[in-house]
Protein backbone atom coordinates (compact mmCIF):
# COMPACT_ATOMS: atom_id res chain seq x y z
CA UNK A 1 0.00 0.00 0.00
CA UNK A 2 1.20 3.53 -0.42
CA UNK A 3 1.28 6.65 1.60
CA UNK A 4 1.93 10.05 0.04
CA UNK A 5 3.88 12.03 2.70
CA UNK A 6 3.16 15.41 2.87
CA UNK A 7 5.65 17.99 3.68
CA UNK A 8 5.04 21.37 3.54
CA UNK A 9 7.83 23.72 4.94
CA UNK A 10 9.91 25.33 2.40
CA UNK A 11 12.67 27.04 4.18
CA UNK A 12 16.01 26.33 3.54
CA UNK A 13 17.14 26.28 7.22
CA UNK A 14 13.66 23.80 7.81
CA UNK A 15 13.48 21.25 10.52
CA UNK A 16 10.62 19.59 8.53
CA UNK A 17 13.19 17.39 7.38
CA UNK A 18 13.84 15.24 10.49
CA UNK A 19 9.97 14.54 10.53
CA UNK A 20 9.67 13.86 7.29
CA UNK A 21 12.61 11.34 7.09
CA UNK A 22 10.88 9.70 10.81
CA UNK A 23 7.81 9.46 8.82
CA UNK A 24 8.72 7.86 6.12
CA UNK A 25 10.85 5.25 8.19
CA UNK A 26 8.27 4.25 10.69
CA UNK A 27 6.44 3.77 7.19
CA UNK A 28 9.06 1.39 5.64
CA UNK A 29 9.27 -0.14 8.93
CA UNK A 30 5.56 -1.26 8.34
CA UNK A 31 5.47 -2.51 5.17
CA UNK A 32 4.01 1.13 3.24
CA UNK A 33 5.80 2.43 0.00
CA UNK A 34 6.10 6.12 1.30
CA UNK A 35 6.24 8.86 -1.04
CA UNK A 36 7.64 11.95 -0.16
CA UNK A 37 5.81 15.22 -1.03
CA UNK A 38 8.05 17.89 -0.67
CA UNK A 39 6.26 21.36 -1.61
CA UNK A 40 9.86 23.15 -1.60
CA UNK A 41 11.05 20.64 -4.15
CA UNK A 42 7.91 21.09 -6.37
CA UNK A 43 7.68 24.85 -6.00
CA UNK A 44 4.59 25.49 -6.94
CA UNK A 45 3.20 28.88 -7.60
CA UNK A 46 0.46 30.17 -4.60
CA UNK A 47 -2.95 28.72 -6.33
CA UNK A 48 -4.61 29.82 -9.83
CA UNK A 49 -6.23 27.15 -11.03
CA UNK A 50 -6.67 23.34 -9.68
CA UNK A 51 -5.29 20.50 -11.43
CA UNK A 52 -9.11 19.78 -12.50
CA UNK A 53 -9.13 22.79 -14.18
CA UNK A 54 -5.42 21.62 -16.28
CA UNK A 55 -5.55 18.55 -16.74
CA UNK A 56 -7.16 18.06 -20.49
CA UNK A 57 -5.06 21.37 -21.14
CA UNK A 58 -2.10 20.96 -23.43
CA UNK A 59 -1.63 24.63 -24.20
CA UNK A 60 1.87 25.92 -22.96
CA UNK A 61 0.53 28.32 -20.67
CA UNK A 62 0.22 25.37 -18.30
CA UNK A 63 2.89 22.99 -19.52
CA UNK A 64 5.27 24.10 -16.42
CA UNK A 65 2.47 23.36 -13.63
CA UNK A 66 1.06 20.79 -15.98
CA UNK A 67 4.41 18.92 -15.39
CA UNK A 68 4.60 18.94 -11.83
CA UNK A 69 0.67 18.29 -11.06
CA UNK A 70 0.54 15.35 -13.32
CA UNK A 71 2.98 12.88 -11.37
CA UNK A 72 1.13 13.87 -8.25
CA UNK A 73 -2.03 12.97 -9.93
CA UNK A 74 -0.74 9.59 -10.72
CA UNK A 75 0.68 9.19 -6.97
CA UNK A 76 -2.51 10.55 -5.07
CA UNK A 77 -4.59 7.71 -7.35
CA UNK A 78 -2.58 4.80 -6.36
CA UNK A 79 -2.34 6.42 -2.55
CA UNK A 80 -4.22 4.73 0.21
CA UNK A 81 -3.49 6.97 2.84
CA UNK A 82 -1.75 10.56 3.26
CA UNK A 83 0.43 11.46 6.74
CA UNK A 84 0.51 15.53 6.93
CA UNK A 85 3.81 16.32 8.02
CA UNK A 86 3.49 20.29 9.50
CA UNK A 87 5.02 22.97 11.55
CA UNK A 88 3.52 25.60 13.59
CA UNK A 89 3.76 29.49 12.09
CA UNK A 90 1.44 31.74 14.03
CA UNK A 91 -0.78 28.56 15.39
CA UNK A 92 -1.19 28.23 11.76
CA UNK A 93 -0.44 25.51 9.32
CA UNK A 94 2.41 27.07 7.05
CA UNK A 95 1.17 28.44 3.43
CA UNK A 96 3.27 26.09 1.56
CA UNK A 97 1.54 22.96 3.11
CA UNK A 98 -2.12 24.04 2.44
CA UNK A 99 -1.25 25.34 -1.61
CA UNK A 100 -0.14 22.40 -2.31
CA UNK A 101 -3.10 20.90 -0.41
CA UNK A 102 -5.92 22.93 -2.07
CA UNK A 103 -4.17 21.86 -5.92
CA UNK A 104 -6.33 18.83 -5.76
CA UNK A 105 -10.02 17.39 -4.43
CA UNK A 106 -11.98 14.51 -5.89
CA UNK A 107 -8.31 12.76 -5.70
CA UNK A 108 -7.85 12.53 -2.00
CA UNK A 109 -11.78 10.98 -1.93
CA UNK A 110 -12.48 8.75 0.66
CA UNK A 111 -8.45 8.04 2.25
CA UNK A 112 -7.64 8.53 5.53
CA UNK A 113 -5.06 10.80 6.42
CA UNK A 114 -3.16 11.32 9.72
CA UNK A 115 -1.18 14.23 11.20
CA UNK A 116 2.46 14.86 12.42
CA UNK A 117 2.98 17.92 13.80
CA UNK A 118 6.32 19.63 14.90
CA UNK A 119 7.82 22.86 16.55
CA UNK A 120 10.80 23.94 18.32
CA UNK A 121 8.68 24.75 21.19
CA UNK A 122 7.48 22.39 23.62
CA UNK A 123 4.11 22.60 22.46
CA UNK A 124 4.47 20.26 18.92
CA UNK A 125 2.68 22.12 16.52
CA UNK A 126 -0.35 20.88 17.65
CA UNK A 127 -2.56 24.40 17.25
CA UNK A 128 -1.45 23.43 13.35
CA UNK A 129 -2.95 20.35 13.56
CA UNK A 130 -6.10 21.85 14.78
CA UNK A 131 -6.54 23.77 11.73
CA UNK A 132 -5.67 20.47 9.26
CA UNK A 133 -8.40 18.84 11.29
CA UNK A 134 -11.01 21.48 9.71
CA UNK A 135 -8.66 21.21 6.46
CA UNK A 136 -7.97 17.70 5.92
CA UNK A 137 -11.77 16.11 5.97
CA UNK A 138 -13.44 19.36 4.45
CA UNK A 139 -11.11 18.12 0.64
CA UNK A 140 -12.09 14.48 1.81
CA UNK A 141 -9.39 12.86 4.15
CA UNK A 142 -10.57 12.70 7.60
CA UNK A 143 -8.39 12.78 10.03
CA UNK A 144 -7.72 9.73 12.42
CA UNK A 145 -8.18 10.30 16.41
CA UNK A 146 -4.61 10.33 17.16
CA UNK A 147 -1.83 12.98 15.88
CA UNK A 148 1.49 12.52 16.37
CA UNK A 149 3.44 15.85 17.88
CA UNK A 150 7.11 15.93 17.79
CA UNK A 151 7.87 19.07 20.82
CA UNK A 152 11.11 20.76 20.73
CA UNK A 153 12.08 18.94 17.30
CA UNK A 154 15.60 19.69 17.48
CA UNK A 155 16.58 17.30 20.62
CA UNK A 156 13.78 15.03 19.69
CA UNK A 157 15.29 13.98 16.11
CA UNK A 158 18.49 14.18 14.67
CA UNK A 159 18.93 15.73 11.15
CA UNK A 160 18.63 11.96 9.63
CA UNK A 161 15.34 11.81 11.30
CA UNK A 162 16.66 9.09 13.80
CA UNK A 163 14.73 9.54 17.37
CA UNK A 164 16.93 11.19 20.36
CA UNK A 165 14.58 10.66 23.35
CA UNK A 166 12.79 7.49 24.77
CA UNK A 167 9.12 9.78 23.65
CA UNK A 168 10.45 9.27 19.86
CA UNK A 169 11.73 5.46 19.73
CA UNK A 170 9.22 3.94 21.87
CA UNK A 171 5.21 6.11 22.22
CA UNK A 172 4.50 6.16 18.90
CA UNK A 173 2.74 2.78 18.50
CA UNK A 174 -1.03 3.58 19.06
CA UNK A 175 -0.56 6.35 16.49
CA UNK A 176 0.75 4.33 13.60
CA UNK A 177 -0.97 1.18 14.23
CA UNK A 178 -4.34 3.34 14.54
CA UNK A 179 -3.71 4.90 10.85
CA UNK A 180 -2.75 1.31 9.58
CA UNK A 181 -6.48 0.40 10.74
CA UNK A 182 -7.98 3.19 8.56
CA UNK A 183 -5.92 2.56 6.23
CA UNK A 184 -6.50 -0.95 5.11
CA UNK A 185 -10.38 -0.51 6.72
CA UNK A 186 -10.72 2.39 3.98
CA UNK A 187 -9.25 0.56 0.78
CA UNK A 188 -11.76 -2.65 2.17
CA UNK A 189 -14.36 -0.13 2.09
CA UNK A 190 -13.41 1.41 -1.39
CA UNK A 191 -13.23 -2.05 -3.28
CA UNK A 192 -16.84 -2.50 -1.99
CA UNK A 193 -17.78 0.91 -3.23
CA UNK A 194 -18.45 4.97 -2.28
CA UNK A 195 -21.21 6.89 -2.30
CA UNK A 196 -20.52 9.09 -4.68
C1 LIG B 1 6.85 32.24 10.35
C2 LIG B 1 7.09 31.39 11.57
C3 LIG B 1 6.14 31.34 12.56
C4 LIG B 1 6.33 30.52 13.68
N1 LIG B 1 5.33 30.39 14.60
C5 LIG B 1 5.45 29.47 15.58
C6 LIG B 1 4.33 29.18 16.44
O1 LIG B 1 3.27 29.74 16.32
N2 LIG B 1 4.50 28.23 17.39
C7 LIG B 1 5.68 27.53 17.54
O2 LIG B 1 5.74 26.66 18.40
N3 LIG B 1 6.75 27.79 16.75
C8 LIG B 1 6.65 28.72 15.76
N4 LIG B 1 7.70 28.97 14.92
C9 LIG B 1 8.97 28.28 15.16
C10 LIG B 1 8.93 26.93 14.46
O3 LIG B 1 8.44 25.96 15.36
C11 LIG B 1 10.33 26.52 13.98
O4 LIG B 1 10.93 27.56 13.22
C12 LIG B 1 10.28 25.26 13.16
O5 LIG B 1 11.60 24.85 12.90
C13 LIG B 1 9.50 25.50 11.84
O6 LIG B 1 9.52 24.37 11.00
P1 LIG B 1 10.50 24.36 9.71
O7 LIG B 1 11.90 24.56 10.24
O8 LIG B 1 10.31 22.99 9.11
O9 LIG B 1 10.07 25.45 8.80
C14 LIG B 1 7.55 29.78 13.81
C15 LIG B 1 8.50 29.86 12.80
C16 LIG B 1 8.28 30.63 11.70
C17 LIG B 1 9.31 30.67 10.60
Amino acid sequence: MVIAVLQGSTRSERMGDRAAKWVVAQLEKRGYEAVLVDAAALKLPLLDKMWKEIKDDTSAANAELHAKLAPLAELYARTDGYVVVSAEYNHSAPPALTNLIDYFLEEYAFRPSAIVCYSVSPYGGVRAAMQLRALLPEVGLPTIPSLQPIPSIGSALSAEGVALNQEMAEKSGKFWSEFDWYVKTMKAGREQGVPY
